[in-house]
């Protein structure tokens, strides 16, 4: 029998982040919500990122109520962000931390799932600024304060219909080509130092983003995003140090 992938025989505790500051966007809400909760548990600052405050309030008093180290909200909507507020978010962060040792870029938006030729202009281009476009200006911004960490990861979020085109699944799946794109891009630019650069295929999950594209579903026979948290702590720890311009499968077929 073989080996299984060291991603998902991963076995975190409390100290597999400990002294880590890590990001995370779309922190509010389904497998964000349960990657910050996941890492504060295993020991690590996180950073809470999201477009709707509530929620970022409710994961936040989550984590303090478990005894976990105190996290920090960063209400920030990726639709409206420019260079300039990323450029702020890097002070603040640099002021408060000196360092961030780890990114996950989790935040999206759907959109529509259509045929092609009905894809609106304005949808597109609200698909490409929150999944591609806000992941460009963010990293520039905070790629120097993740070169000050001793080892950092960064992990981009992938899907399916990012590595093979599907009918109807228009702007998004064309989102995710570019993300595992940029991963490929970064990972080859930093090749030999301490930053890697990874993607994560969660496989189908229970979320909201799940429920409205296939609203027909059992959602009780899809994962908990709790379910596939190994992958998500195994590339924010040490022991992932090395691994650089992988796409990871939490659901290998
Ligand atoms: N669930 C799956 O089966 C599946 C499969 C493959 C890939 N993925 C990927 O996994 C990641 C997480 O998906 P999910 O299923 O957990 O989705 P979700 O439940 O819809 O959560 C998405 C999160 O992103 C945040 N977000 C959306 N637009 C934003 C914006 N403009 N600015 C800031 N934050 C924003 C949302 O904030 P609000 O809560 O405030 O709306 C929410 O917290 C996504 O990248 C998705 O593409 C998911």
């Amino acid at each position: 029998m073989s080996e299984p992938l060291p991603h998902l025989a991963f076995e975190s505790h409390e100290h597999s982040l400990k002294n880590k500051v890590i990001l995370v966007t779309g922190a509010g809400d389904g497998i964000g919500k349960q990657a910050a909760i996941s890492y504060a548990q295993c020991g690590a600052t996180v950073i809470l990122l999201g477009r709707t405050t509530s929620k970022l309030e409710a994961v936040y008093d989550h984590i303090v109520s478990e005894g976990l180290t105190q996290p920090s909200i960063v209400p920030l909507d990726h639709e409206g962000a420019t260079s300039t507020h990323y450029k702020g978010l890097a002070d603040t962060i640099g002021e408060e931390y000196g360092r961030l040792d780890g990114i996950l870029l989790n935040a999206s938006v759907l959109g529509a799932l259509c045929p092609f030729e009905e894809i609106k202009e304005s949808e597109f281009d609200q698909v490409m600024q929150i999944n591609v476009k806000a992941q460009v200006l963010m990293l520039q911004a905070l790629l120097p304060l993740l070169r000050e960490a001793q080892t950092s990861s960064v992990v981009f979020t992938t899907s399916s219909v990012g590595r093979v085109g599907r009918a109807f699944w228009g702007a998004y799946s064309m989102s995710k080509f570019a993300t595992e794109g940029m991963m490929q891009i970064l990972a080859d630019e930093h090749k030999n130092k301490a930053i890697r650069f990874n993607c994560i295929n969660p496989g189908a999950t229970r979320t909201q983003m799940r429920a409205k594209a296939y609203p027909g579903e059992d959602a009780n026979t899809l994962k908990t995003p709790s379910q596939i948290m190994p992958t998500y702590v195994y590339l924010m720890s040490d022991v992932s140090r090395g691994v650089s311009g992988e796409s990871l499968d939490c659901q290998p077929k």
